[in-house]
């Protein structure tokens, strides 16, 4: 059974309870992060807890820890769950990978759409597996479709308020791919859990940052290793002719990291296999992630 953090406290996640009056259950009123850990070492902390912030900031809700206690308790999180740093491996071997969900809401107040006078925020941190790469993905890649991106103008803030993008992946998921990937006035923004990018003639294009997308963690780091690569990176406006005619086109997540997709729509991407940027790059993630963690690669369920 796996440990909840809730409001500063660790107990089984199946015994927390949330107030119906909580403003994120009423209202959505909430932002989160997912954070990824591998062997019990979290992977890019720093620019989860300053996106939070950011989200927080741009909320108007007050951050209810400082920089020492979100870390204290999202490594304690860890460790409740089988997860230290140095655990030691055991019976059941190594500490797992997990990825840590952590919400943080407007907390209960009487139903008002204005905020309360005195907010006391709900913490919530879970934890869950992350899965290594599928074999199948690595070889043959993953299917998205295309739909209308019609989300509310505030896309950078990482907000709980996600019924847009369950109702595009739920479309995705019975059109039998993956991830949707979501375009405004005929221009891509992101997926409905990922950002998004193409490759043209070895050049990486991504959307760039504006209040339309989400800043992924995980997108700045693969500009960041694209660009320690040498490839040349280009974060510009994709239209949907140049989404459909892209020699590659990937997804990336803190969960899910890279991934490849082939098909659009039906149709091949490129060759309609991962390209080699992709496996490049994917690669490069592999060996930035085993340094950060301190782990030898191969230890690493996702090479
Ligand atoms: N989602 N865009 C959207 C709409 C997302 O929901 C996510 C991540 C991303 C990628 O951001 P990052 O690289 O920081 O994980 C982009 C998380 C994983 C989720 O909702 O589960």
């Amino acid at each position: 059974m796996s440990v909840a953090l809730f409001n500063g406290e660790f107990l089984p996640l199946e015994s927390v309870r949330i107030s119906p009056l909580d403003r994120g259950f009423l209202f959505g009123d909430s932002v989160y992060e997912v954070i990824p850990s591998y062997g019990g070492r979290f992977f890019l902390l720093d620019a989860h807890l300053d996106r939070l912030a950011r989200s927080l900031e741009a909320i108007r809700l007050p951050d209810p820890l400082d920089r020492a206690q979100w870390e204290e308790q999202l490594t304690a999180l860890l460790h409740h769950n089988g997860a230290g740093a140095g655990a030691a491996e055991g019976a059941d071997g190594p500490p797992p990978d997990l990825g840590v969900y952590l919400q943080v809401t407007r907390g209960v107040a009487p139903r008002d759409h204005a905020f309360p006078e005195n907010p006391r925020p709900t913490v919530l941190g879970m934890v869950s597996p992350i899965r290594p790469l599928a074999p199948t993905v690595r070889e043959e890649g993953l299917n998205a479709v295309t739909r209308t991106d019609d989300r509310w103008g505030r896309c950078d803030i990482k907000a709980t308020t996600l019924l847009a993008n369950v109702l595009a992946r739920q479309e995705a998921a019975e059109a039998g791919a993956a991830e949707a990937l979501l375009l405004r006035d005929g221009r891509l923004t992101e997926g409905a859990a990922s950002n998004a990018f193409v490759v043209r003639d070895g050049t990486v294009i991504t959307p760039p940052l504006d209040p339309g997308l989400l800043p992924g963690v995980t997108r700045g780091f693969v500009l960041e290793l694209a660009r320690r690569a040498g490839l040349p990176v280009a974060q510009r406006a994709v239209t949907d002719a140049e989404l459909r005619a892209a020699d590659e086109v990937w997804l990336s997540s803190s969960t899910r990291e890279l991934l490849p997709v082939t098909r659009i729509d039906g149709q091949p991407v490129g060759s309609g296999r991962p390209g080699p940027v992709w496996a490049r790059l994917h690669a490069d993630y592999q060996a930035a992630k085993a340094e950060a963690t301190r782990q030898p690669p191969e230890a690493l369920s996702h090479e």
